[in-house]
């Protein structure tokens, strides 16, 4: 039996040692291995040695089993290694040599946190509107009902361009923009850049992002606007965020309110981040001024609407903790690549 085992552990050492293919691995394995292999045919002959013999005996055939597995896996992976030097002979092409990584590229935060918002309003039914950056008085202003001597108007806060036009300051032209084209019900969003001649600090930059929103429809009122709000800070800065507006005055909305959210560092009683009010302001709002309905020739008496607009950096480095508007302009690697 012992002399068997011998001979058959020989003689497959030296026939896997001259296969050429896979396939010769395959049928050798088969045949040393498999169903009607010697090895098998000896497991059988087990039932025919002495009780007292057979785990000695099993053991050998055990260790015959792995011996010849590991025949093949060798014969196996030189086979594999001689394939592929060949293969890169042929080519000329060092396989071992380490690839190029490929950086991949990410969202900027502004762009991750317009989508963010831009998602939360177009499931609660808002369309997406687009303006121009480059506009004219009529979009920015008159049609916005702001008088020839607000101070908005100034040459000191607004970039003017050589051929009469500017470059917007504010996603409120897109409201008139709107209204122009479509008929109420209206519900759009519109976020993009704006430009204002400010000198850029913590909190300010010339070039800046709002998005604007704008309903109109029969029958809408402040709550509608209150209510669009909470929703949209509980969905952006989780369910616990209050939200809350105050008395302001706009030329373009009757009555006009600034809105805040409580503060996300701290919850509202008071840090750092608010100043020590638990309030962080997020944007300007109210009901569209009848005088623009007019302007724009809509019936002031059948409809009526709301519209605010948000600032986009203020939301992204609240989110992300960012303590000057300026790093998000800087285009720094090492700060864009936190969000890829
Ligand atoms: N456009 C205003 C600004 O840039 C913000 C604003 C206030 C937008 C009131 C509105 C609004 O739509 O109704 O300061």
């Amino acid at each position: 039996m012992q002399a068997k085992l011998d001979e058959l552990i020989k003689a497959a050492r030296a026939e896997i040692a001259q296969a050429h293919s896979p396939n010769d691995i395959l049928n050798l394995k088969a045949q040393y291995l498999g169903k009607k292999s010697v090895l098998n045919s000896l497991y059988s002959e087990l039932r025919s040695l002495n009780p007292e013999d057979r785990p000695a005996f099993g053991q050998k055939l055990n260790d015959a089993r792995i011996q010849i597995e590991g025949f093949l896996f060798e014969q196996e992976k030189s086979l594999k290694l001689k394939a592929w030097e060949q293969k890169s002979q042929v080519s000329g092409i060092d396989l071992s040599m380490p690839g190029i990584i490929r950086q991949r590229g990410g969202l900027h935060p502004l762009t991750i946190i317009q989508r963010e918002i831009e998602d939360t309003f177009m499931a609660m039914g808002f369309e997406i509107a687009e303006g121009f950056d480059i506009e004219d008085e009529f979009h920015n202003f008159d049609a916005l009902n702001t008088p020839e001597d607000h101070p908005s108007r100034n040459l000191a806060d607004t970039f003017y361009l050589d051929n009469g036009f500017l470059l917007r300051t504010q996603t409120s032209t897109v409201q008139v923009r709107v209204m122009e084209s479509y008929k109420p019900p209206i519900r759009i969003i519109s976020p993009g850049r704006c430009y204002r001649n400010d000198k850029p600090d913590p909190s300010h930059s010339p070039v800046f992002s709002q998005v604007e929103a704008l309903v109109v429809d029969e029958g809408i009122s402040l709550s509608d606007l209150v209510d669009t709000l909470q929703h949209f800070a509980s969905i952006m800065f989780g369910g616990k965020v209050r939200s809350r507006i105050r008395p302001h005055f706009f030329p373009f909305t009757e009555p006009s309110a600034e809105m805040d959210i409580s503060c996300v560092n701290c919850g509202g009683t008071g840090c750092r981040v608010c100043k020590n009010s638990g309030w962080l302001e997020m944007g300007g709002a109210g009901m569209v001024d009848p005088n623009v309905f007019q302007i724009l020739g809509i019936d002031a008496e059948k409809y009526s609407g709301f519209a605010f607009g948000l600032g986009i950096e203020r939301i992204a480095m609240l989110k992300y903790h960012i303590p000057d508007m300026r790093i998000l302009f800087e285009n720094d690697l090492r700060m864009l690549r936190q969000f890829s």
